[in-house]
C-alpha cells in the first residue's frame, strides 16, 4: 500500500494535472478568438498531453493499492491582456507544477517509498522540457508584441505541432 501522505499528494497531482488541462483549454479558446488558430491547436494538444499525466498518475496509484479521488475542476483564468500575457500564465503554471512535482518527490524520499520516487523521475525530466518550451515560447511571443506579421509567423510554425501520443500504460 502508499504511504498516506504520498497517496495524498499523488492524489492532488492527478486533480492538478487535469486542471493544468482544462487551463490549456482555456488558452487555447483565447488564441481561437484571435484567430491565431497555431497556436490554439498547440495549446489543445498541450491540454490532452496534461490529461495523460493525470492518467499516467492514475494508472500507477491504481497499481499502488491507492483511492483516487476526482474532484470539481476550478474554473481558468479565461481572458488575457495579449499573447504574451497567455504564454506567461501557462508558464508560471508549469514552474509551479514543477514545484508540486519536487514536493512530492522529496515526501516519497522521506517515506521510502521508492517505487514512488522512480515514477516521478519521469516528471521531473518532461518538467525541464516544459519549462524550456513555455519559457521560449513566452520569450519569443513578447518579442512579437503586437506586431502581427510576428504573431503571425509564430503561429504558422506553433500550428505544425503533432497531435499528442498516448503514454502507454
Ligand atoms: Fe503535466
Ligand atoms: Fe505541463
Amino acid at each position: 500500500m502508499l504511504n498516506d501522505t504520498v497517496a495524498e499528494k499523488l492524489n492532488a497531482q492527478i486533480n492538478s494535472e487535469l486542471f493544468a488541462s482544462h487551463l490549456y483549454m482555456s488558452i487555447a479558446a483565447y488564441f481561437a478568438s484571435l484567430d491565431l488558430t497555431g497556436m490554439a491547436k498547440w495549446f489543445q494538444a498541450h491540454s490532452i498531453e496534461e490529461h495523460e499525466h493525470a492518467r499516467k498518475l492514475f494508472n500507477f496509484m491504481e497499481k499502488r493499492g491507492g483511492r483516487i479521488t476526482i474532484g470539481k475542476l476550478d474554473a481558468p483564468k479565461a481572458e488575457f491582456d495579449s499573447p504574451a500575457d497567455a504564454w506567461k500564465t501557462a508558464y508560471e503554471h508549469e514552474k509551479h507544477v514543477t514545484a508540486a512535482i519536487h514536493d512530492i518527490f522529496s515526501a516519497a524520499a522521506e517515506a521510502r517509498e521508492y517505487g514512488t520516487t522512480a515514477m516521478l523521475q519521469w516528471f521531473l525530466e518532461e518538467q525541464v522540457e516544459e519549462e524550456d518550451t513555455f519559457r521560449r515560447n513566452y520569450k519569443l511571443a513578447l518579442a512579437a508584441g503586437d506586431d502581427e506579421w510576428n504573431l503571425q509567423d509564430m503561429d504558422d510554425r506553433l500550428g505544425q505541432r503533432a497531435p499528442a501520443p498516448m503514454i502507454e500504460e
